[in-house]
């Protein structure tokens, strides 16, 4: 296996992504790190250059193709890509009443969180393709396996995310790119602190962190955890809908506006 030497990292100015980024950091890695606050993303960029890494940063809205994938085609120029790894998201949701999201919020997170991995990925498979190397990872959700009622959205959001990851895999194996789907359940994050409401399995970030980083190393196809949060919402999926619906309307949450 070629050892993964440039990195792309999108929502790396917190959470997971700043969490991977400062895993990945060492002497011999680029690595390529996007986010939207200048001021988060350089504290990042501070302490990978601090463990050895060279680091690029660029300031984009992974919802908007362009000019996020003319930067990207320029940085695989400077140095090809081995590994892409589309973390960046938002979430939102129902008002405490339960009111829908309304057309503005829930486009804006499928935008993000599923236009946005499309806009980091494609720009560049021709080029991985080309060169017969590379990995792609997309991180999906546990509500990407059945849907949250309370956050219509964002489980619309990483559901396609997952089909899109899960398609990508099956077209790309051949040309020997691994697609890793990344399906997490709750980790500790900003994004987290903004969820009131039932958390159950919750694991510190840089368990994730460990977790995600390991099954990359192993080209997994698929990286799950926690197991148990998985199965009950897969579980619940297989259920008859209106009892399965009924389970996951009994967990109430609510979700904060975002920074
Ligand atoms: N936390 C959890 O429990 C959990 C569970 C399952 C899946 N996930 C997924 O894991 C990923 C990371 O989440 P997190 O918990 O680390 O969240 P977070 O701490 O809020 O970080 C989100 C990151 O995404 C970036 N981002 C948001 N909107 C963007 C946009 N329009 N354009 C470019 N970048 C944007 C943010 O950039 P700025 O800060 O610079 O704006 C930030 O770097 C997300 O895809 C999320 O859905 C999280």
């Amino acid at each position: 296996m070629t050892a993964v030497r440039t990195i792309l990292i999108t929502g790396a100015s917190s959470g997971l992504g700043a969490g991977l980024a400062r895993n990945y950091a060492a002497p011999g890695i680029r690595l390529v790190l996007t986010g939207r606050n200048e001021d988060r993303l350089e504290a990042v960029v501070h302490d990978c250059r601090v463990k050895g890494a060279e680091v690029v940063t660029g300031l984009f809205d992974v919802g908007v193709a362009e000019p996020l994938g003319s930067w990207l085609i320029a940085q695989d120029d400077a140095a090809p890509f081995d590994l892409l790894i589309a973390a960046a998201g938002v979430s939102a949701g129902a008002g405490v009443d339960g009111q829908p999201e309304g057309t503005a919020l829930a486009a804006m997170q499928v935008r993000t969180n599923l236009l946005g991995t499309i806009h980091t990925i494609e720009p560049l498979l021709p080029r991985m393709i080309a060169r017969g190397r590379g990995q792609v990872a997309v991180v999906s959700s546990i509500a990407g396996l059945k849907g949250l009622p309370y956050s219509v959205g964002y489980s619309a959001s990483k559901a396609g995310i997952r089909a899109y990851g899960e398609a990508l895999r099956g077209l790309l194996q051949p040309k020997n790119i691994a697609v890793s789907v990344i399906v997490p359940g709750f980790f500790d994050t900003p994004m987290t602190d903004r969820w009131k409401g039932p958390t159950p399995f919750m694991v510190g970030l840089d368990k994730m962190v460990a977790v995600i980083r390991r099954g990359l190393d192993r080209r997994r196809p698929r990286i799950t955890f926690p197991h148990l949060l998985a199965l009950g919402n897969r579980a619940a999926d297989l259920l008859p809908a209106t009892i399965g619906d009924r389970i996951m309307r009994g967990f109430h949450f609510h979700i904060e506006p975002g920074r």
